[in-house]
């Protein structure tokens, strides 16, 4: 037992290059995950709290969801329900429930672990704010895979999501899967050399 949490913690650790130094972002690195797949029977924008779980108000519920005796351990994935409920599609209490949704992949399991290891932090991380020491001097033009372009400088990708500054200075986070291949592959050379 205590072997495999070593394992699990040094994967936690390894998992991301490129992301080592910042710590995830639960509103733009983590909702998005759970928006996609949990936020049909848990989600305040979409009036339902099943369990009386909200992922998208876990601001509002952080003393019941958030601590050492709640299901989301802070510093402690492998010991919290919520990873448990995630991973384990052979529980009782798997989520989505059984037949009921599409379930997380290894990669964002991963993330929620992460996220939970540096904390379980559900509040805005002002201090990620980008500088311009993150963000790409060039403009670069970005295709999503409906063909649309934008031209926009480069500040990272963060999970599952390219971060563009646009040149009024508006930050757009943009699920990289939706990008075209070339994009996507810019995205990570891009990162790679940050
Ligand atoms: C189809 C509906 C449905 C979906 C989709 C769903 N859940 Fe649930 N969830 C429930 C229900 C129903 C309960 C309450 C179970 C109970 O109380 O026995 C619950 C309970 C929970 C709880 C426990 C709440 C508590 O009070 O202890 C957690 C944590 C949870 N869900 C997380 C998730 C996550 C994360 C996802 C997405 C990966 C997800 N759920 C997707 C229906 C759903």
């Amino acid at each position: 037992m205590l072997g495999m949490r070593k394992v699990a913690l040094v994967s936690v650790v390894l998992c991301c290059p490129g992301l080592t130094a910042m710590a995830l972002d639960y509103v733009s690195d983590i909702m998005p995950i759970f928006d996609a797949k949990c936020f049909d029977c848990h989600s305040k924008r979409e009036g339902v709290s099943k369990g009386s779980l909200q992922l998208d108000n876990l601001v509002d519920m952080e003393e019941i969801y958030i601590g050492p005796y709640a299901s989301m351990k802070p510093g402690k994935p492998e010991e919290s329900d919520l990873v448990r409920y995630i991973s384990d599609p052979a529980d009782p209490d798997t989520m989505p429930p059984k037949g009921k949704g599409e379930r997380l992949t290894g990669e964002e399991i991963g993330l929620v672990k992460r996220w939970l290891a540096e904390g379980a932090n559900v509040h805005p991380q002002k201090s990620r704010a980008m500088t311009a020491k993150t963000v790409s001097a060039e403009f670069h033009s970005w295709r999503n895979s409906g063909g649309k372009e934008i031209k926009a400088r480069f500040a990272g990708l963060a999970g599952q999501k390219v971060e563009l500054l646009l040149a009024n200075g508006v930050k757009y986070s943009y699920p990289l899967d939706k990008l075209d291949t070339e994009s996507q592959a810019l995205a990570r050379e891009l990162d790679s050399k940050k």
